[in-house]
């Protein structure tokens, strides 16, 4: 059966659509996939590996990009008894076809403190200190795909910036379609420990990475590997 087209909206210049197929969805950017509900397992092992990481019981934890909600899924399933969840999405379609189609009420329910907030990820990244974990699937890895503006956030400057939004011990995570060993130098300029997990799909042919980005150095090594 093909994918049925829901619904479509021009934003920012892009031409957004929302497929759904088999009780699953997909999302379409300019035509290139955004996010396919038949194929999350990285997007579901990245959330529940930053709730593997997290440096606090209760953690305050920042996302970057909704999607379709794998990660906070697996995100809430974690921690959502406890900790914050501050989820910023770029896109009001996204958003709103998230409340009105993808959602499962019952789990968003499990979290006693969820925000979905329309912005731009860079934006709450203002504060020091501020979250303990950071998780950013916003593009295909560290170069902009979805808007040219995203390249800011990979920059020195921007991953200066991030390293001064997290706690102590905080840690952020980046999901990658590869490996970049410029965006892995700037990050160590930065200050963070770097390391770069491997994520093999279903397809053989498809590799994802998960680089974890840890304040204290202590973190930067020795994490388990990410499982599906
Ligand atoms: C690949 S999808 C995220 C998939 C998500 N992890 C999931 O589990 O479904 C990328 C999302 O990031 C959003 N996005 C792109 N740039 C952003 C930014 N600078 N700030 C916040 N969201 C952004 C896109 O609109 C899109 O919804």
């Amino acid at each position: 059966m093909p994918w049925a087209l829901i619904e479509s909206v021009t934003e920012n210049d892009a031409l957004l659509e929302l497929y759904g197929k088999d009780g699953m969805f997909m999302i379409r950017a300019n035509g290139l996939e955004l996010m396919n509900g038949f194929c999350h397992e990285s997007e579901t092992a990245l959330g529940q590996y930053a709730a593997q990481l997290a440096p606090s019981r209760k953690p305050r934890v920042l996302v970057g990009g909704l999607g379709l909600g794998y990660t906070i899924a697996a995100l809430i399933e974690a921690v959502g008894a406890v900790g914050t969840i501050t989820v910023a999405e770029l896109s009001g379609a996204v958003i709103d076809w998230f409340h009105r189609y993808v959602k499962s009420s019952a789990l968003l329910e499990r979290c006693t403190d969820l925000r979905i907030v329309h912005a731009d990820v860079m934006q709450l990244l203002a504060a020091d200190d501020r979250y303990d974990v950071i998780v950013l699937d916003i593009d295909n890895g560290p170069e902009p795909l979805v808007t040219a503006s995203n390249a800011a956030l990979y920059s020195p400057a921007g991953l200066r910036k991030l390293y001064a939004s997290l706690s102590e011990n905080g840690i952020a995570l980046l999901w990658s379609g590869f490996e970049s060993t410029t965006f892995a130098a700037h990050a160590e300029e930065a200050g963070f420990a770097v390391t770069c997990e491997p994520f093999e799909r279903s397809r053989a042919d498809l590799y994802h990475y998960i680089y974890v980005l840890a304040k204290s150095p202590d973190r930067g090594e020795s994490h388990p590997k990410t499982k599906n």
